[in-house]
Order: C-alpha cells, then sequence, then structure tokens
C-alpha cells in the first residue's frame, strides 16, 4: 500500500492549520458579527471561548486523528471498532461539503469583485449603488454560478496535488502573505479620515450589551472560526507525524487565528465608520462598504485606491482558498482509504457534489429566493444547520468521545507526543479538565439556548 503522506515540518503544520481556520470567517463573519453584537464586548467573550472552548475541542480532533492517523470514519472504526461512534464519522464527512458549498459562493463573489477591481475598478459614487451592484451580483445566474466553479476547480486542483505538494505547498506559500497583506490594507484604513470612531467601537466594550444570544453568537463564531466539530481538524492532524506537539500547534493557530481576526477588525470596521455605514450591515458588510470606501479613494488617490482594492480582494480569495481546501480533503480522505478512489476520482466526486449543492446555494439570492427550508433560504438553511447545529453537535460528540471514551493515558500519550514533550502534570491535568467537563457542559449550554432562542 502507499505510504500515507505527513507535513514536513512543524512550520507546515500550522500554516496548514491556520490556512484551514483563517477564512472567510474571519474577515466576512467576524467583521459583521462584531457589528451586529456590540463591539468590544464580543471580541472579549469570542477570545474566551477561544481558548476555553474551541481549543479543547480543537484538542480533541487532534487527538483522535493523529491517533489513528486516518480519515474521520476510519478513525472511529479504528479507535471504537463496531460502535455507533461509525456514525458520527459519516456525519462528519458530509458536513464539510455542506459548509463547502455555500462557503465557495462566497468564494465565487470574492472573484467576480476582484475582477471587478482589476477591470473597471470601483466608481459608483453612493452606497445605495454599491449595494444595488452588490445585489444585482448575488441575484444574477450566471455570474455567480460561473464564479463558484472556478473556486471549486482551484480548490480541486490544490487538492490534487496531495497532502504536501498541494495543501502544505499552497498554505506554506500563501499564509505569510496573507499577514503582509491585512496589515498593510489595515494601516491604510485607520489612517482614513475618520476613521477613530471605528477604532473606539472595537476596544471600548459595552457590558450592557451583553445578552445570552451574543455569548452564543460569540462562541458559535469561535467554533466556526477554528474549523470545528466537522472533521476538517481530524482529517489535518492526521497527517500530523507522532513526534509534533499537537498542544503547541493548536495553542499556535488559535492565536494566529485570533490575531487575524483582530487585524480584519482593525482593517475593515474603521474604514465602515470613516465611511458613515453602519457596522450592522450584515452579511454585505464587505462587499458593500469597501467598494464604496474605494471609489471614494478613488476621487482622490485613484492608483492608491485602485491597489488597495485589488490587494484586499486577493486577501480574501486566498483566504478563502486555504479554508476551503481543508474542507474538501476531509471527504476527499474518506474516499480514498474507505472507498478504495484514486485520488483523482476522489476529487471529482468532491467537486460534483458541492458544485450542485453550490448551485442551489446561489441561486437562492436569486430565482430561487422564494424557495424556503424552515423560513430559510437554501443558502443560509445551509449556514444555519452548519454553524447553529452540526458544528456544535460534531464538537460536543468529539470531546466526549476523547473525554470518556478514549482511555486517559492515550489521550495524556498523543497530548504529550508520547512522552516527548515536557508537559507538567497539572498543566496536563487542566487540559483534561476542560476536554472532559467545561467544553461539553458549555457547548450542552449553548445548544439548549440556540433552541431557545
Ligand atoms: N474556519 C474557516 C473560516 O474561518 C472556515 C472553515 C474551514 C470551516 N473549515 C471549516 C468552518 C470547517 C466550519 C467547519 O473561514
Amino acid at each position: 500500500m502507499k505510504e500515507r503522506e505527513n507535513f514536513g515540518s512543524r512550520f507546515a503544520v500550522i500554516m496548514a492549520f491556520a490556512g484551514s481556520a483563517i477564512g472567510l470567517g474571519n474577515i466576512w463573519r467576524f467583521p459583521y458579527m462584531v457589528g451586529e453584537n456590540g463591539g468590544a464586548a464580543f471580541i472579549i467573550i469570542y477570545l474566551l471561548s477561544s481558548f476555553f472552548l474551541s481549543l479543547p475541542i480543537f484538542l480533541s480532533e487532534s487527538v483522535i486523528g493523529r491517533r489513528s492517523h486516518s480519515n474521520t470514519f476510519g478513525a472511529m472504526e479504528m479507535l471504537a471498532p463496531g460502535t455507533k461512534w461509525k456514525w458520527l464519522g459519516l456525519l462528519t464527512v458530509v458536513s464539510p461539503l455542506v459548509i463547502l458549498s455555500f462557503y465557495s459562493v462566497v468564494g465565487g463573489w470574492s472573484l467576480v469583485y476582484l475582477f471587478k477591481a482589476c477591470s473597471t475598478g470601483f466608481t459608483d459614487s453612493s452606497m445605495e449603488e454599491v449595494s444595488k451592484v452588490f445585489g444585482n451580483v448575488i441575484s444574477s445566474v450566471w455570474p455567480p454560478l460561473i464564479f463558484h466553479t472556478l473556486f471549486l476547480l482551484i480548490c480541486a486542483v490544490i487538492i490534487f496535488f496531495g497532502v504536501k505538494s498541494g495543501i502544505e505547498k499552497f498554505s506554506k506559500i500563501t499564509m505569510p502573505l496573507l499577514f503582509v497583506l491585512i496589515v498593510l490594507i489595515m494601516i491604510y484604513s485607520v489612517n482614513l479620515p475618520g476613521a477613530g470612531a471605528g477604532v473606539t467601537y472595537l476596544v471600548k466594550p459595552d457590558f450592557s450589551k451583553i445578552t445570552a444570544s451574543v455569548v452564543a453568537a460569540a462562541v458559535g463564531q469561535s467554533f466556526f472560526s477554528l474549523s470545528l466539530g466537522v472533521g476538517t481538524i481530524l482529517t489535518y492532524s492526521s497527517y500530523v507525524r507522532k513526534d509534533e506537539n499537537i498542544l503547541v500547534s493548536g495553542i499556535g493557530t488559535a492565536s494566529l487565528d485570533l490575531l487575524f481576526a483582530i487585524l480584519a477588525g482593525f482593517a475593515i470596521m474603521p474604514a465602515v465608520f470613516a465611511a458613515g455605514i453602519k457596522p450592522e450591515a450584515g452579511p454585505g458588510l464587505i462587499f458593500q462598504t469597501l467598494p464604496y470606501i474605494f471609489s471614494k479613494m478613488g476621487e482622490h488617490l485613484p492608483v492608491l485606491s485602485a491597489s488597495v482594492a485589488v490587494l484586499f480582494f486577493i486577501t480574501i480569495l486566498v483566504a478563502a482558498l486555504t479554508s476551503a481546501i481543508s474542507m474538501f480533503e476531509v471527504g476527499v480522505a474518506y474516499l480514498v482509504e474507505e472507498r478504495k478512489f484514486s485520488r483523482p476520482a476522489a476529487t471529482a466526486v468532491v467537486f460534483s457534489l458541492t458544485w450542485v449543492l453550490g448551485i442551489f446555494c446561489s441561486l437562492s439570492f436569486g430565482p430561487l429566493k422564494n424557495f424556503h427550508i424552515f423560513g430559510n433560504t437554501i443558502f443560509s438553511f445551509c449556514d444555519k444547520l452548519t454553524s447553529n447545529f452540526l458544528m456544535t453537535f460534531g464538537g460536543l460528540l468529539f470531546t466526549i468521545f476523547v473525554g470518556w471514551k478514549m482511555p486517559r493515558r492515550d489521550v495524556r500519550d498523543e497530548i504529550t507526543s508520547g512522552g516527548r514533550s515536557s508537559l507538567g502534570v497539572h498543566t496536563f491535568n487542566f487540559v483534561y479538565f476542560l476536554i472532559k467537563y467545561l467544553a461539553p457542559a458549555a457547548i450542552v449550554l449553548i445548544f439548549i439556548s440556540n433552541l431557545i432562542l
């Protein structure tokens, strides 16, 4: 049998994980979630949740993936043979495909805007016009479909090349670039006239805004941002070598993800305020406010504005791609290892399934906008089904599996990399406590509050 591929170095591991974590969740979702949920107070809960809830789930997936060196389904069959846990393995093959199908539609929008930035640029002088353009783009039939297809095709090409020459290489080159780009955009943004109010909004907490639904939103956002609960982290961890410290790579990933979200917040919110736009604009925030800002800037500094616009949409595109491939890989790993597909065939199958579901997601802004599932359009149904339900449910089951089903000494063995890392007893006990008690209890609470809300 062909030997299973592994990531080549610690740097490669962290870049691949960070590539999965840092994506539209940070650039597109985080700013509008902050906007809708009360600014800095939301960020504080988000921060706490990232380290005390999300990190334990991340580690649980890492423990399972690295222990089994297998895809999500194979991992369950190996660690709990012949039990119902295999359903968790199967569920987590399906959920990333659902996420990928709507994610790819937004990835497609960013391609549309990148082409616009490179060709005509942004010249609409009023916010109404910009919003109208966005509305026209997403509700039309062909451009979003063509670009959704193109986006998925790029993912398929990267995945086709495999773990080392595809995922690892792409992440190692693009992730550092991404940080450079976002810092450049941030510098530009905080220097816009009137940007101060946006900075204040991000740093000054208003604790009166914190309600149960804000807490649930912050926790949900931190799960989404770290790609938890649907087997992406499990699958990537299965490519991590035995001597790699998964605690360090987990903390490294969570920190980079958080840093990037904050940088993205500072790149976007000051510009939003500078343009006099309401921060609660929702999912269209970056696609509506930024073109407006670029066109305003273009009146005085056309070259600078055009270049920042191009940089910005490249940033979004690259961030989206490195995340999308991590969802893509889950299904491919399953098909190759469990169903004995060749890698190209598995890539083609995952491409086709997400492509078709993505078409429906895309059309749900136009011709299918009146088609509702439980009161949601297809796009928002897929989004809510995964973010509010499948991810939390998956995350809960992964922590229960590691905390209650796996022998404690196996968990310790993984977290200390077979005793190679010098982790104090107290540190391990604390991490184990988070995995076994705190994270599952908190997820159940969030779940209940989501149901009630
Ligand atoms: N975390 C990514 C982002 O912030 C998105 C993502 C990748 C994801 N894999 C995932 C989200 C798995 C949920 C589940 O954009």
